[in-house]
């Protein structure tokens, strides 16, 4: 909990120089109020009871924690809550805080009610975390001036801001942290039926006319997740206008996605080659994340946070206290024949 006085100036270069956005971000495509955001109902359902609850009693909103798997609208939701609540967000992450002193700049800068959003706050340091303790509960910065016997520590108030945090992975935030959040999200991957109005909306928006097969295309491939969604529906416009079509049709769709190598259930190259490493390299044995991303030069971190729920969700791989297994399925997907032992089912 020290931030050392003659941490001070630096602290305050680097909170500059590290990315502290205000708002705009791509406001695109993202729906900027809680009633155009498709999906995640019981996510809305209750960020509208404490959004409610917190207007009404004139307070600011309860500190939250957004978490899941990434593009499904963590950073998206937060900007809602802060348009919600009529107030400012201030948009950094966790590796972006590297000392104290960056946290204490940042949270000196602050007004009353605004929103701080720390995207991967899994990663923030101890020390930092530590200064956000006091802060989340008692809006109070404590600064220890001075080293040694000499050494005293003088208690800051800060303004009542809102933290709003995400993450990919809950599990490694520390308890202290987590218990510190007045409520915690869970983001689901999102149903078909979501991302076929998502890419209408959003197709929309963009002003490009599309079949009804072309919206169903990118809804069944673009891996339950919007952002992935977009990107795609961008492409295929692309491809769409290159033809000359001024529609975008179910064959376009399917002729872009082809270009672009993902598969008719989503699956990209670097999927493809976990499931192939699952399969023909390890004989499909169970295997071990660093095994797996040794194997198939993918960061482990890439594996847990992007292909495993994904490939998981599809039913592609099983998870076991041994390893990574491919299903049945996934041989099946493969156009391979399983083997008697992928059959059997390990706990
Ligand atoms: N665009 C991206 N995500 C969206 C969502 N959840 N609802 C509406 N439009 C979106």
């Amino acid at each position: 909990m020290s931030i050392k006085s003659s941490n001070n100036q630096s602290a305050e270069l680097d909170a500059e120089t590290h990315e502290i956005e205000d708002v705009a971000l791509d406001t695109n495509l993202r729906p900027q109020a809680l009633e155009e955001y498709i999906g995640q109902q019981e996510v809305k359902d209750n960020l509208n009871i404490l959004l409610q609850a917190a207007k009404q009693r004139g307070e600011k909103v309860e500190h939250m924690l957004f978490y899941g798997p990434p593009g499904l609208g963590k950073t998206t939701l937060a900007n809602i809550v802060a348009r919600e609540m009529n107030s400012q967000i201030k948009i950094t992450s966790g590796p972006a805080i590297e000392r104290a002193g960056d946290l204490a700049a940042l949270l000196t800068n602050l007004n009353a009610g605004d929103v701080l959003f720390i995207d991967e706050i899994h990663r923030l340091n101890k020390v930092v975390e530590e200064v956000l303790y006091p802060a989340m509960e008692d809006f109070a910065l404590d600064i220890v001036l001075g080293k040694g016997p000499g050494a005293r520590s003088i208690r800051m108030e800060l303004p009542k801001f809102t933290l709003i945090g995400a993450t990919t992975r809950v599990g490694m935030l520390s308890a202290p942290l987590r218990d510190r959040f007045g409520a915690i999200f869970r983001l689901e991957y999102y149903s078909t039926e979501e991302l076929k109005k998502i890419i209408a909306r959003n197709a929309k928006i963009l002003g490009a006319k599309m079949e009804n097969g072309a919206i169903d295309e990118l809804a069944m491939r673009c891996r339950f997740t919007p952002r992935i969604a977009n990107r795609l529906l961008k492409r295929v416009r692309d491809f769409s206008q290159v033809h000359g079509h001024d529609t975008i049709t179910q064959k376009a769709a399917n002729g872009a996605l082809e270009l672009l190598k993902v598969d008719h259930l989503g699956l990209d190259k670097n999927d493809l080659r976990i499931l192939e490493a699952l399969i023909t390299k390890f004989k499909g044995q169970p295997v071990g994340l660093a095994t797996l991303a040794a194997s198939t030069g993918e960061e482990e971190d890439t594996i847990t946070d992007i292909h495993e729920p994904f490939l998981l969700r599809l039913g592609l791989i099983n998870k076991t206290p041994r390893g990574r297994q491919a299903t049945e399925m996934a041989y099946k997907h493969l156009g391979l024949t399983p083997p008697k032992t992928t059959q059997q089912t390990i706990i």
